[in-house]
């Protein structure tokens, strides 16, 4: 049975999916925030040594993550679509709760500016799902995964200002779980049921409409590499889901396009920036998403 509070967090883990890492680093400050590390710049990282953090974007396994009462879980997880990526939530889904313990949880997402949508609500339902407790909330902005430096859309998020929110978030959420009734229901923002999932950015279904109202051509469905990659492998390494492979007969960087999410990990990584992906989305986004939205919490 779950307490009416909890007097001490004994111990905070943080699981998380994250390509370009956005969601991880809001996750981690809001625990370091529970952890009571004070405000200010990056300080979290020494808060971080008693945060264990579980980091699921590169671990392909299907071993069961079991939690037992030593403490609370920050779980974050990018917004795809206006839902939680559905590769974080089948990693997620390897939680399991030991048989007895009750696990309090924060759920965070990390979205690109334009909007979050369900993916909160639907967050917190998974985090039911799994036997979890969750008490708080909370969306935050992160450079959307289709930014590039010539088109920006939220680039440079999480920011100070972004870290510090996550931190006094992280506060709340532990003094939360010190009062009574810590449990009780809350207000999340968010539609049940939630919105359809929608057919990749690089469907046809999906082609951007620019300002003139002109369809634009689709994107590619995956990543593309241009001429004089040196094969460092890098963005083999960095993919969530195994769809990068270096074919050493062709000397050529191959991308499955039924693995690839367009999480654009390997977009980031590639340290020659040869590799590219480019969606007419992006210019959509820069020009009708670029006003500044703040983080938004819920306990
Ligand atoms: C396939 C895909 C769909 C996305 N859909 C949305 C969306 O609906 N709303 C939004 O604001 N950002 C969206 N984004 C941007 C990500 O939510 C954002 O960049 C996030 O910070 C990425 O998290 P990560 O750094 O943990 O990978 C999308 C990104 C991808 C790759
Ligand atoms: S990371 Fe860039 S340079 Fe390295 S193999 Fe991949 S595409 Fe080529
Ligand atoms: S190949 Fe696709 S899934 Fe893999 S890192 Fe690149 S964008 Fe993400």
């Amino acid at each position: 049975m779950l307490k009416d509070s909890i007097d001490t967090i004994d111990r905070l883990t943080v699981i998380c999916f994250s390509p370009t890492r956005t969601s991880r680093k809001i996750a981690e400050a809001v625990a370091a925030g529970m952890n009571g590390t004070p405000g200010g710049t990056a300080d979290y990282a020494d808060a971080s040594r008693q945060i264990r953090t579980i980091d699921l974007t590169l671990d392909r396994s299907d071993e069961p993550i079991i939690l037992n009462s030593d403490g609370a879980v920050v779980l974050g997880a990018p917004v795809y679509a206006g839902r939680v990526a559905p590769e974080a939530v089948r990693r997620l889904r390897r939680i399991q709760v030991a048989v007895g313990a009750s696990v309090p949880a924060v759920v965070t997402v990390t979205y690109g500016n334009r909007d979050y949508e369900d993916a909160l609500v639907e967050l917190y339902d998974l985090a039911v799902s799994l036997g979890l407790s969750p008490f708080a909330a909370g969306a935050f902005i992160g450079e959307h995964s289709y930014s590039t430096p010539e088109v920006p859309v939220a680039d440079g998020r999480p920011d100070t200002l972004d870290l510090a929110d996550a931190r006094i978030f992280g506060g709340q959420c532990a003094r939360k779980l010190n009062s009574s009734g810590a449990f009780a229901p809350f207000h999340i923002k968010g539609n049940r049921p939630y919105k359809e999932p929608s057919r990749p950015v690089s469907d046809t279904s999906r082609t951007a409409q620019s300002s003139s109202g002109s369809q634009a051509k689709p994107a590619p469905s995956v990543p593309l590499t241009a001429d004089g990659c040196p094969l460092c492998g890098e963005c083999v390494r960095v993919c969530p889901t195994g769809a990068v492979s270096i074919d050493l007969n062709v000397r050529k960087v191959l991308t499955d396009p039924t693995l690839c999410i367009h999480c654009c990990a390997c977009v980031r990584a590639c340290p020659a920036g040869l590799r590219t992906y480019t969606t007419p989305f992006t210019a959509f986004l820069h020009e009708h998403c670029s006003a500044r939205r703040d983080p938004e919490t819920f306990l």
